[in-house]
């Protein structure tokens, strides 16, 4: 029986749950499986992407975009509002992959692209940042576009209702890659990697939000198993994560230079300089440092924060409505959490600080690669043409680590 204190002085979740209810499913991947096939006009602008692989490869790809843009109907934006939110998403997704290959042109990218605001096609940017401001999104591509809606899976059919958990290594696969040959093998195997650390965020989500409801109700014996769940759950977004970041999977020399660059955006909107998709958008590892009330006080930290201008609004309501709880469950363990309940807890802050020491680790082994000098597009944190500054990189990810372990527990639980 769960033991119920009669006036606790915090805020019940009721907030939280109710903004977590419709994500309960697939957390931060699309509560329905990505839209394949578009209608009417619409189906040019997902062909045109596998179209321009060859191209975005070799000379480049906007003449071949500004053709296809001019033969598209003149209506075309209004026609948008008719389709169904699904596939205005799946537009959204085709528009954001195209704006980011015009932005972009060639791999490996041109040292000139960096600082270059491009003359988009009109009937491209104006459908794009009609579907972005319909969306509530800012016109970019970020994690969501350019990954979570750009997947299919054997067993889950293209709009359908499914489980996060449905999807495993294996079944998951790039649905409109944009690059062919080896260099789409490793795109496809960047995107796997991504939807397969959100959809195992999932069950970080679920967690994280019983362990919080347990810390209210007072209940010990579910305190300690959400956070038994919690740590499982942790394991295994790193498991994903760390099966693909291997040299022989995802290779080094190839993800510098053709796959990275795909995905920083980098171009200001009213003076903010656009993320592009980044890491610092997986729901996972905020679902996690929420429950275990990392602080946000390091400039990652603070990266972490901002970056949520980029999510959905479904997603960031959740992230707001957990704010309120950041420090819930830590306080439970520490003033009545049993031993067990403080254990997981410490196995779960030491397997966020592990992790991050691991992604610094392999970050820093990525971006180094050969130690030849390249031209790449970072996204966040950093965006610079040119060889990316490997200390600077891992003294962030520090202030990260060190965030996570201020979490650890003393030998007194305190
Ligand atoms: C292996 C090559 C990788 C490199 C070089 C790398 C680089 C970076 C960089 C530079 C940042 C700072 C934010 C930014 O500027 O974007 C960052 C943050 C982050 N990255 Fe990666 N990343 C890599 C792989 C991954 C993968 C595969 C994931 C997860 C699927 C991931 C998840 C994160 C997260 C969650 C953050 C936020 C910081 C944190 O919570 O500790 N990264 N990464």
């Amino acid at each position: 029986m769960p033991h119920v204190t009669p006036a606790s002085p915090r805020p019940g979740p009721a907030r939280l749950l109710a903004a977590a209810a419709p994500l309960r499913r697939t957390g931060f991947l699309p509560s329905r499986a990505p839209v394949l096939t578009l209608p009417g006009p619409f189906a040019a602008l997902t062909s045109l992407i596998s179209a321009l692989a060859a191209a975005y490869g070799a000379g480049g790809v906007r003449p071949l975009i500004r053709e296809a843009a001019s033969g598209w109907p003149a209506d075309l934006t209004r026609q948008a509002d008719a389709l169904t939110p699904d596939e205005q998403d799946a537009l959204l997704s085709a528009a954001a992959i195209l704006m980011h290959l015009y932005r972009w042109d060639a791999v490996p990218v041109h040292p000139d692209r960096f600082h270059e605001v491009p003359d988009f096609p009109h009937a491209l940017e104006g459908l794009f940042r009609h579907l972005s401001a319909a969306r509530g999104l800012p016109p970019c591509g970020g994690l969501y576009t350019l990954k979570y809606l750009n997947w299919r899976s054997s067993d889950v059919a293209p709009g359908a209702v499914y489980d996060a958990a449905t999807l495993h290594a294996g079944n998951v696969r790039i649905a409109h890659s944009w690059q062919s040959g080896e260099a789409g093998e490793q795109l496809d195997l960047w995107i796997q990697t991504f939807v397969l650390a959100e959809a195992r965020g999932q069950a970080v989500m679920v967690a994280g939000l019983d362990a919080v409801q347990a810390a209210h109700e007072h209940d010990r014996d579910a305190l300690a198993g959400a956070l038994e769940a919690l740590h499982h759950a942790i394991r295994a977004v790193a498991r994903e994560i760390n099966v693909f970041t291997r040299f022989h999977v995802i290779r080094t020399d190839l993800w510098r230079v053709l796959t990275q660059p795909t995905f920083g955006w980098g171009l200001t909107e009213r003076g903010t300089l656009l993320e592009g998709a980044s890491g610092l958008q997986l729901g996972a590892t905020q679902f996690a440092d929420l429950t275990l009330g990392v602080p946000f006080s390091g400039p990652l930290g603070a990266a972490l924060l901002a970056s949520r201008a980029y999510l959905p609004p479904e997603q960031r309501a959740l992230l707001s409505a957990w704010d309120a709880h950041h420090g819930d469950v830590r306080a439970a363990v520490q003033a009545w959490g049993d031993s067990r309940a403080r254990d997981l807890y410490g196995a779960c802050v030491q397997n966020m600080e592990r992790w991050r020491v691991s992604h610094r680790e392999r970050g820093a082994a990525y971006l180094r690669g050969d130690g030849r000098s390249h031209v790449m597009a970072s996204t966040g944190t950093q965006f610079e043409a040119g060889v990316p500054h490997d200390q600077a990189f891992r003294d962030l990810m520090t202030t990260r680590v060190d965030d996570t372990r201020s979490r650890r527990l003393g030998p007194d639980g305190d």
